[in-house]
């Protein structure tokens, strides 16, 4: 982006845009489009009702992304370095791959996927650790306009079959193996397990990311670099139309399987690179940045990938954990790459700051600038430890609250513009209209008084999710159905008397353990297929390190007997059938579990026994059951 004029450096142009933002959106979005590259203009800025729901952005507008991401910067940055990639081992040299080499590989890359037949509009599937192969194969698919459904390389064999088969994947892009810590997993035999699952898939592309002997099917499987040799390197980017689909991206719901976030084209290019230049305020062309989400999240697409990329900086892939080899991992890497700005999870800070400070401080961390948090609220305690022994007190903090289906980042700070204030993720980025709704599910407009509330959004924005796929009717439901004309978040806030916004957590059965959504009925559901289970229920209970954990209530069949082997195979079940994050911390097995006249759970007291919070359980008079309270709390763990 020529992001020069849209750039906003003091408080004041930060208001000033705000107040433009609501007063004339469309003329406000308008004119940011305008710095991107486009094969031709849109007719349309917006049409949107949030009661169908449909939301268009710059309809009839052609580009392709990946021109934004990569063939404009040819010009001016092609030897830039796009892509610095730091190896889980740290003997291993890191790579550094310019835009101009980025361009190459992905032109390339789009070519085999072409000569295996993927088209624009069909949907490939990528499981994949994080070396820039993953980079690659997600812009390659957007060079042709081939839809990216990528799934965390730590989900379960039956989880990557389910996002699969949910969208009628073609294609499975996947490397034979991934190094994570002292740990060598077989990528490969995760994906052959969901692969006898999966019919619509026809070709499995394997990058070689070790020596080791890895077992193919002839006819589907081929190795990336032999397909390489059957290409040339030039591939003209497919014309998209601005709302033609980008990507697919699994998120948890409260029920039922997870749900395909659709996001489109033209305005998530828009609102994620509009986003990250203003948060991140990255200003010297030798800034570093590095996010050390995965690239299987919502935080890995928008500011690893597209945005850094769509606005021409160096962005840092991590293919490590931060405890290897030691502790002090992220801030030797900080110091090795001359990062300036940092941006993580408050679940990684706060298992960092358990550690002896030496960790840190063995390292410079002279070159940090900026430092941001996401994922999940980041109490104060953890707040002050990153702003005092990462930032030294000189880098501001931007805590910036988004989702999976915002596309982009919603409410934080600007780097150095917007005045911070722990806890808080405080004001809404230009062109975003939060709600506070009361109880009433009316909205509490008088934003000079403290208040607290449901989080919902007035109005739309560029890079919202369009649709759940192959669910519009769920879409609907889960976002536009709590409030008239308004998209829910799902999330409770508190707002101070100067508009700041606190989010105070999910207020729906959705539990965020070390930053990973994790909707507890899928976890029920896969709990539930032992054998010795009758029932079970999960709520969230908080963590001192990841945040929230998962406690399970479990009711057996009769007969069946309470071991602590019982335990071991009931999570390695969760673990098989979701993944290892979703693997309760603590199972208890009780009777029954108290239940509404209607036969609901009543998760609520379920919560609060798991918190060991229990001297005001509310109101249990409706309780079909209330006698179980009391057998529960006496067996708690
Ligand atoms: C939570 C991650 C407080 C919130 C980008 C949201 C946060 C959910 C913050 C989305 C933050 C994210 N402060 N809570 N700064 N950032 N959340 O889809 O509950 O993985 O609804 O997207 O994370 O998680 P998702």
């Amino acid at each position: 982006m020529k992001t020069s004029s849209l750039k906003l450096k003091t408080f004041a142009e930060y208001k000033k845009a705000y107040k433009k933002s609501v007063e004339n959106p469309e003329k406000f979005w308008g004119k940011i489009a305008e710095e991107f590259t486009w094969q031709k203009k849109w007719d349309n800025t917006l049409s949107y009702n949030f009661s169908i729901p449909e939301v268009k952005w710059f309809e009839g507008g052609k580009l392709n992304i990946t021109e934004n991401c990569l063939d404009r910067h040819l010009e001016n940055i092609g030897n830039k370095t796009a892509i610095i990639w730091e190896p889980n081992d740290p003997d291993e040299e890191s790579r550094h791959i310019t835009y101009r080499q980025l361009y190459v590989k992905v032109c390339r890359f789009a070519n085999v996927l072409k000569s295996n037949g993927i088209k624009k509009g069909d949907r490939v599937c990528i499981y994949m650790p994080m070396i820039p192969e993953l980079a690659i194969a997600m812009l390659a698919c957007a060079r042709i306009g081939a839809v990216h459904s990528i799934v965390f390389a730590g989900f379960s064999s039956s989880a990557i079959a389910s996002r699969i088969n949910d969208a009628e994947c073609k294609m499975l892009i996947t490397a034979n193996e991934v190094y994570r810590g002292t740990k060598r997993i077989n990528l490969k035999s995760i994906c052959d397990e969901a692969l006898k699952k999966t019919p619509t898939i026809e070709n499995v592309i394997v990058y070689r990311r070790t020596v080791e002997p890895t077992e193919m099917t002839a006819g589907r499987d081929k190795f990336w670099f032999d397909e390489l040799q059957k290409v040339n390197q030039d591939c003209d980017a497919e014309v998209m139309d601005a709302e033609d689909l980008l990507f697919i991206l699994y998120t948890s719901g409260s029920t039922g399987k997870p749900k395909g976030m659709v996001h489109t084209t033209g305005g998530y290019m828009v609102g994620a690179t509009y986003s990250f230049s203003n948060v991140f305020q990255m200003n010297d062309e030798n800034d570093v940045y590095w996010c050390t989400a995965d690239i299987g999240w919502i935080t890995g697409h928008s500011y690893i990938i597209y945005g850094p990329l769509c606005a021409g900086v160096t962005t840092v892939m991590f293919e490590g954990i931060p405890n290897y080899p030691d502790y002090g991992r992220f801030w030797e890497i900080c110091d090795k790459l001359k990062v300036t700005h940092f941006y993580t999870a408050p679940t990684a800070i706060r298992s960092l700051a358990k550690q002896p400070i030496a960790f840190v401080n063995k390292h410079k961390l002279s070159t940090l600038k900026v430092l941001g948090s996401v994922g999940e609220p980041i109490n104060e305690e953890a707040w002050h430890w990153y702003n005092d022994n990462i930032g030294k007190g000189n880098c501001p903090i931007v805590d910036t609250w988004w989702q999976t289906e915002t596309g982009a980042i919603m409410i934080s700070p600007l780097a150095g513009i917007t005045p911070t204030r722990p806890t808080f993720a405080t004001l809404p980025l230009p062109g975003v209209q939060p709600a506070l709704m009361n109880e009433h599910g009316e909205e509490i407009t008088n934003i000079h008084e403290k208040a607290e509330g449901r989080l919902a959004i007035k109005f739309p924005w560029p890079s919202m999710a369009r649709t759940v796929w192959g669910d519009h009717q769920r879409y609907k439901e889960v976002y536009f159905s709590a409030y008239p004309n308004m998209y829910f978040t799902g999330d409770g806030a508190y707002r101070d008397a100067t508009g700041n916004y606190r989010i105070t957590g999910r207020v729906d059965d959705v539990v965020i353990v070390s930053g990973h959504n994790l909707g507890t009925a899928p976890i029920e559901n896969a709990m539930n297929e032992h054998e010795g289970v009758a029932e079970s229920a999960v709520v969230g209970f908080p963590h001192d390190v990841k945040g929230n954990a998962l406690y399970a209530f479990v009711i057996l069949y009769p007969g069946v007997e309470a071991t602590d082997e019982l335990k071991k195979e009931i999570r390695d079940l969760v673990s098989s059938t979701i993944g290892a994050i979703a693997k309760p911390d603590v199972i208890q097995f009780v009777k029954g579990v108290p239940k509404t006249r209607s036969g609901k759970i009543m998760r609520r007291i379920l919560r609060k026994i798991a918190s060991k919070d229990t001297s005001n359980l509310g109101d249990t008079s409706t309780l079909l059951n209330p006698e179980i309270i009391q057998e529960i709390i006496d067996g708690a763990l």
